[in-house]
């Protein structure tokens, strides 16, 4: 691989975008950081991506604006001197509601940071790389990360839920709209972190539940990001890394699933 083959990672401080930063970096790529708040989560990150060999750079834009995207590309071009050959879609909110309760706010703020500025992300790496000649087929790659939920339907996380949703429909048509120069692939990983309003005593019995019956290895679900970057031939299609999750079906989110289990 070309030793500057850079990967943006929005929402990387911690979690699962560190997990997906440190894996790019061992297989060889620079690694652009994102983050918004965890500027020190971040450091730390970069720190680790470094101690991997690997350079690493810190890029802070708060998605939420409606002028993300370019703003965000902007800063790495200048920052790298080209656009990344990957992005991974991965920062996102998680905020409990339902359907009955959602708000016009609520349903808007998740669209914005978890729907709208992915899809532009990908439409900004698109036109820059439509300004440069000889852009190989299949080098560049957007993946957008999902959520079982999305195969596995129930109306718990009611505004979350939908603007993932609207992401899985998404990269089939953004495949076809930014072929050849851009392949789009989603990921879909299981419950890997505890979140919210979750307890620990919960996390630790709602993780189990999936095929496996096994908490989901976060560094497994990276390789899979890393897999679909890296092989070309991968386009328009969503990778479930969750331990077989979404073959569970609960009418409401496992996390009150459990509680409603134990009561
Ligand atoms: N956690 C799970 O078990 C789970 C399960 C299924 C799917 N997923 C999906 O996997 C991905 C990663 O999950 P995670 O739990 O690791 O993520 P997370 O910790 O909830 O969020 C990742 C990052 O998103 C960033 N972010 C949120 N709002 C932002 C904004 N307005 N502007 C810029 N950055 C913003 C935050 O950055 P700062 O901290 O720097 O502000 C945060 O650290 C998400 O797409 C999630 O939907 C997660």
């Amino acid at each position: 691989m070309n030793a500057k083959s850079w990967v943006l990672i929005t929402g990387s401080a911690h979690r699962l975008g560190r997990e997906i930063a440190l894996a790019f970096a061992k297989a060889g790529w620079s690694v652009l950081c994102h983050y918004r708040t965890s500027k020190d989560s971040a450091q730390r990150t970069q720190q680790e991506v470094q101690d991997a060999g690997a350079d690493c750079l810190l890029v802070d834009i708060d998605l939420a604006q409606g002028n993300a995207a370019e703003l965000l590309m902007d800063q790495c071009v200048q920052l790298t001197g080209q656009p990344p050959q990957c992005i991974i879609n991965n920062a996102s909110i998680f905020e409990a509601d339902g359907a009955p309760s959602a708000t016009a706010e609520g349903l808007q703020k998740h669209f914005q940071v978890n729907t709208a500025t992915p899809l532009l992300l990908a439409n900004a790496l698109y036109n820059r790389l439509r300004e440069v000649t000889d852009v190989p087929h299949g080098a560049h790659c957007v993946i957008h990360v999902l959520d079982q939920k999305v195969h596995n339907l129930n109306p718990d996380y009611f505004s979350y839920t939908v603007s993932k949703l609207a992401l899985e429909r998404s990269v089939a048509l953004q495949a076809q709209a930014l072929a050849p120069t851009v392949r789009v692939c989603g990921l879909s990983p299981g419950l890997m972190y505890l979140s919210g309003p979750q307890t620990q005593a919960n996390f630790d019995k709602a993780s189990l539940v999936n095929l496996v019956q096994k908490r989901i290895d976060p560094a497994d679900v990276a390789q899979g990001a890393l897999f679909m970057a890296q092989n070309a031939s991968i386009n328009g299609c969503t990778l479930r890394t969750d331990n077989g999750q979404h073959l569970i079906p609960l009418s409401r989110d496992v996390m009150w699933a459990i509680e409603e289990a134990a009561n």
